[in-house]
Formats: structure tokens, sequence, C-alpha cells
């Protein structure tokens, strides 16, 4: 038995569709609620299983009879309704999706982490701006993928702005390149403000193995160095340009003397490979397409 209704979402005036699951154990029933998030005018190819001549609502509740299920395609016509389960959401950095007229997407709420804000790099603005006054950024739920195929601005959720009113345990920096993740720090994120969280003193947990260990780091913040246009900074040293040393950065492109600040467009994402910190110059670089933050409430 299935039962739904409509909530509204204060946040982004988007309607979700809400479903009330009962499930018979041996035992006793549960009742599960589950919220879907309407996407328009998108579908996932990532389908594992095509059912037709199903409600949008029957559609959700057949995703929810399985555990492989995220998300669901479905479009109506005149003549025919078409509903596919999909094995992908598109909020994970490999979902393949695309912009398709009379579909939509209807996908479920990532319950552990909630994505705040999404970089891409070459975006042409600023990191810092965007991050801490939002220039440059869209809240709009076709700016929330890692990879938005309709969106060219940076996603940035407007709960960066009271910070503090949000119960945030966690917080998640992840770094993806070619839509895989390529390095990630969790931070605790109580009683942070909206910079505080990025800091040696609040890591815990990073694939990093050596980024927790390390004493003594020459810059640790989301400024970071504002004078050679460092951002996101994750720095242990600096020896001339040979003998920098350190994590991640964000390069704005305001100095170009080191190889690693020579992007060809700006925002350029650096990060030091196969988890540890590099020597850039002598052990090499990776360079990241995205940078995500993403919270976890209490
Ligand atoms: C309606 O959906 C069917 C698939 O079930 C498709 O073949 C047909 O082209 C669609 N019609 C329109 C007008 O989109
Ligand atoms: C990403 O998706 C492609 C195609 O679906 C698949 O071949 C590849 O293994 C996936 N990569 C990762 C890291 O999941
Ligand atoms: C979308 O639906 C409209 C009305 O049913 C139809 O005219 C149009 O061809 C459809 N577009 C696509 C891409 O299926
Ligand atoms: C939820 O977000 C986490 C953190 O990025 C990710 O690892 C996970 O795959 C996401 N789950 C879904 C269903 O999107
Ligand atoms: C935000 O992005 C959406 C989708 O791309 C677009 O329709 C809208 O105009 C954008 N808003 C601003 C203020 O750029
Ligand atoms: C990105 O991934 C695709 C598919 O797995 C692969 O063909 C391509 O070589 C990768 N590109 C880079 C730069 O790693
Ligand atoms: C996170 O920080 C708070 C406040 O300093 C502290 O009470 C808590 O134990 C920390 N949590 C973890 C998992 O370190
Ligand atoms: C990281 O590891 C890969 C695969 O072992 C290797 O090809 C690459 O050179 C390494 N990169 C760095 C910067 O250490």
């Amino acid at each position: 038995m299935s039962r739904h209704s409509y909530i509204f979402d204060p946040a982004h005036f988007k309607i979700y569709l809400l479903l009330f699951i009962s499930v018979f154990g041996d035992t006793k029933e549960e009742v599960r609620s589950k919220i879907f998030r309407k996407l328009e005018t998108y579908r996932i190819n990532n389908i594992f299983k095509t059912m037709n001549s199903l409600t949008e609502v029957q559609c959700c509740a057949q995703c929810l009879e399985e555990d492989s299920c995220v998300s669901t395609n479905f479009r109506t016509n005149s003549t025919s309704q078409n509903c596919n389960l999909n094995s992908m959401s598109p909020l994970e950095a490999n979902v393949s999706i695309e912009n398709s007229a009379n579909w939509s997407v209807f996908y479920l709420d990532n319950d552990s982490w909630k994505l705040v804000f999404r970089l891409t790099a070459g975006g042409g603005t600023d990191t810092y701006e965007a991050w801490k006054n939002g220039v440059g950024t869209n809240n709009s739920d076709d700016c929330m993928m890692l990879y938005p195929p309709l969106c060219t601005s940076y996603y940035r959720h407007e709960l960066l702005d009271e910070w503090g009113k949000w119960n945030i345990e966690q917080v998640k920096f992840a770094l993806y390149e070619n839509h895989t993740e390529a390095a990630y720090i969790i931070f605790n994120g109580t009683g942070s403000d909206f910079e505080s969280w990025f800091s040696k003193e609040r890591l815990l947990e990073s694939s990093w193995a050596d980024i927790i260990g390390t004493n003594q780091m020459l810059y640790f913040s989301i400024k970071g160095d504002s004078v050679l246009g460092r951002q996101f900074f994750i720095q242990e040293y600096y020896g001339g340009c040979p003998g920098d040393r350190g994590w991640t950065m964000a390069v704005s492109g305001i100095f170009r003397g080191c190889s690693f600040d020579k992007h060809p467009s700006y925002p350029g994402i650096v990060y030091a490979m196969n988890g540890t910190k590099s020597t850039y110059y002598s052990t090499g670089y990776g360079v990241a397409d995205v940078l995500a933050v993403y919270v976890k409430f209490k």
C-alpha cells in the first residue's frame, strides 16, 4: 500500500513528492516516508528497469521496492507513460544525465551529505568571492549536480549565509577529477562558522594519510594566500616554487609565477595525488575539475 502527498520546499519553491510506504514485515508494519525531489527536463541513462503505464507516484513507489533504485525517469504524453528505475542519483559524480524535453527525474534526497557548494574549474569567478558573497553562483536545482548539463554557474546554498543557525555536525570537502572523487577531507563542524570549519584543528578524516599528523601548516584556510590568489589552501611550506609543498589549492590566476599557478582558465584546482602531500615541482600534482562542500546535520 502506498499513499502520497506533495510538500513545498521553502528553500527552492519546488515540489517534493512525499511517499508513505507501508512495509509488512514478519511481526510488524513499518511505515517509511521517503522524499523524492523533482528535476524537470532531465533524463538519467543509468537505467536498470523500464516499466510502462504507471503514474509518477507508482513509478516512485516501485523505486522504493528495489534496493538498487535511487531515482526514476518519468515521461507522460498523450499516448503513454514511461517509467525507468535508475541505479544512480543526479547528485553522484559518475551519473550519466542529459537534458531531455518531456522527461523528469525524481530522486531520493541524499540523507547523509547535503551539497552546499560546487565550484567548477575554469568557471571564471573568484573562489573566495563565490564562497563568501555568492558572486557567480546560483542556487537553482539545475546547478546542484557536480557536472550539471544546463548550468554554467557555481552552486551555492543559502545556508552559507546563516551557517551558525544550522546544526552542522560535519563538513566534507571533496575534489573530483573526471567524474571520480580524487581526494576528500571530513571536518568537525560543531560550533564552526562558514570559514572556520576548514582548519587543521577540526580534521577528522582524509584521503590524504599524512594531513592529520603534520604539525606545522603555513596555510590552512579558505581565504588562503590572497596576495598569490591561492584559496581553499592547505600548504605546509613555501620554498620558492621548487620547494613548495602541500595538499591542495584553488588558484585564482592573479599570480602565475610557478608551474602549478598556470592553467588554461581560472580558477585552477591543484591537488596532491596518491594520498600524501606533494612537492609540486618534483613530485607532480593532479588538476581537479570540481570542488564540492557537503554538510551533515546533527
Ligand atoms: C509518447 O511516448 C511513446 C513511448 O511510449 C513514444 O514512442 C512517442 O513518441 C511519444 N509521443 C510524443 C508525442 O512524444
Ligand atoms: C563511471 O561510469 C562508467 C560508465 O557508466 C563506468 O564504466 C565507470 O566504471 C564508472 N567509473 C566509476 C569510477 O564509477
Ligand atoms: C514533448 O511533448 C510534446 C507534446 O506531447 C511533443 O509535441 C514533443 O514532440 C515532445 N518532445 C520530445 C522531445 O519528445
Ligand atoms: C551521498 O553523498 C555522499 C557524499 O558525497 C556520496 O558518497 C554518496 O554516493 C551519495 N549517495 C547518493 C545516493 O547520492
Ligand atoms: C540559475 O540557473 C538556472 C538554470 O540554469 C537559470 O534558469 C537561471 O536563470 C539562473 N539564475 C541566475 C540568477 O543566473
Ligand atoms: C576520463 O574517463 C573516461 C571514461 O572512463 C576515460 O576514457 C578518459 O580517458 C578519462 N580522462 C582522463 C583525463 O582521465
Ligand atoms: C567536535 O567538536 C566538538 C566541539 O569542540 C567536540 O565536543 C566534539 O567531541 C568533536 N567531535 C569529534 C568527533 O571530534
Ligand atoms: C600517482 O600514482 C600513479 C599510479 O601509480 C602514477 O602514475 C602517478 O605518477 C602518481 N602521481 C604522483 C603525483 O605521485
